[in-house]
């Protein structure tokens, strides 16, 4: 532990558009849980692409600087406000909190705590909650995919995808998975046959393996890429698009490229040729706040399940300190790593 008393907790804050240097750290006084809330002393916090795109005020519905950052989170319950039960405290729960989460404790709504099973590693269940929760309901909610099928997954080294890889060849699916050369090793030894996205023809690698085209196609990048992706859907394919990582570098409005797509899936959508084209967002249908959080507990629950009985392979890429927050932000942003960079408190 790094605080300087219990009184007191570490956090990180994002003061601004900032370099990975300009991330502060501030100590403040431990906060008191409200009713229904509790105090979370966090175990682990995961680095998410978000954060990148956060940082770069890129992200599609960013609160003001300055925040504290931290997309989900792994800890055990320190303590609990008015309405809780008690014999929440010491038990080990996951949160999605979308910010807040790089800080040695965290207030949460009780109600929004989803239980991780005991015996497993706090930093590889903390892998699993945004990219769990992302990966199981676009393969099994949306794309529903079954034994048999082919599917495209851009890349497949990364956090999400190297999770939907590995949940849709659990369900005996062949998976055909995007990375760059340096991670193709990974991408195998996940069960995926890999295909550089730096290839010159990225659609016709991908039209050699599966010439029938694609029963889905999971893409985080969009821009003008969409396009392959869909045509390479086979007859009632499916697309689910969840991002659009490939304009995180491009100047202006940070919704221009996320309402450009949903235009397009429109269009797509609106075609007679069997084909669907979905866009993600795993914070859709939150303001129904008692079936969301329901919901969440019990993908999440499910993902749990299978990192329980050793099923799934959550790919922590590093464990750094919180205090190390820049080391493991560029580390995360660096491209040379596959798998989760978590920063452990
Ligand atoms: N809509 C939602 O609710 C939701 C939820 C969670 C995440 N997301 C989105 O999911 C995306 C991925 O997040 P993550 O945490 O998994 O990120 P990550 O761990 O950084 O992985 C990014 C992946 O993209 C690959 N990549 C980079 N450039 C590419 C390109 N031009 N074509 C194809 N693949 C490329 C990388 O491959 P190499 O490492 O091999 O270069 C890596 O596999 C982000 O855009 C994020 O915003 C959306």
């Amino acid at each position: 532990m790094s605080n300087a008393s219990t009184d007191q907790v570490l956090e990180v804050v994002l003061p601004g558009v900032v370099e990975p240097e300009g991330l502060e750290l501030r100590r403040r006084e431990r906060p008191v849980p409200a009713a229904g809330q509790a105090l979370v002393r966090v175990e682990a916090t995961g680095v998410s692409f978000a954060e990148k795109q956060m940082r770069k005020a890129k992200y599609y519905d960013q609160p003001a600087f300055p925040f504290v950052p931290g997309y989900d989170l792994v800890g055990v319950v320190a303590e609990v406000g008015p309405g809780v039960a008690p014999a929440l405290v010491g038990r080990r729960f996951a949160a999605l909190t979308k910010i807040g989460g790089w800080a040695t404790h965290v207030l949460v709504d009780a109600a929004d705590l989803v239980p991780v099973p005991d015996g497993v590693d706090a930093a590889e269940a903390e892998a699993l909650v945004v990219n769990g929760i992302t990966a199981w309901r676009m393969l099994h909610g949306i794309a529903k995919v079954e034994a048999g099928q082919t599917v495209l997954v851009l890349g497949a080294s990364g956090g999400v995808g190297s999770l939907l890889t590995q949940l849709a060849t659990l369900a005996g699916a062949r998976v055909i998975g995007t990375a760059s050369a340096r991670h193709h090793d990974a991408v195998r030894a996940l069960g995926a046959v890999p295909v550089d996205y730096r290839d010159a023809d990225v659609p016709a690698r991908v039209r050699e393996l599966a010439p029938g085209g694609v029963d889905a196609v999971f893409d985080h990048v969009g821009g003008p890429g969409l396009v392959d992706s869909y045509r390479l859907l086979a007859p009632r394919g499916t697309l689910v698009a969840y991002g659009t990582a490939s304009t995180k570098d491009e100047p202006g409005s940070s919704r221009l490229p996320v309402l450009k797509l949903f235009l397009r899936l429109l269009w797509w959508n609106a075609l007679p040729n069997g084909h669907s084209a979905t866009f993600f967002n795993v914070w859709a249908g939150r303001r129904n706040a008692a079936r969301f959080r329901a919901e969440l507990a019990r993908d999440l629950g499910s993902v749990f399940a299978l990192l329980a009985r050793g099923a799934l392979n959550p790919r922590v890429a590093a464990r750094v300190p919180l205090e190390r927050v820049v080391d493991a932000v560029r580390l995360a942003e660096s491209g040379t790593v596959s798998g989760k960079v978590v920063l452990v408190p």
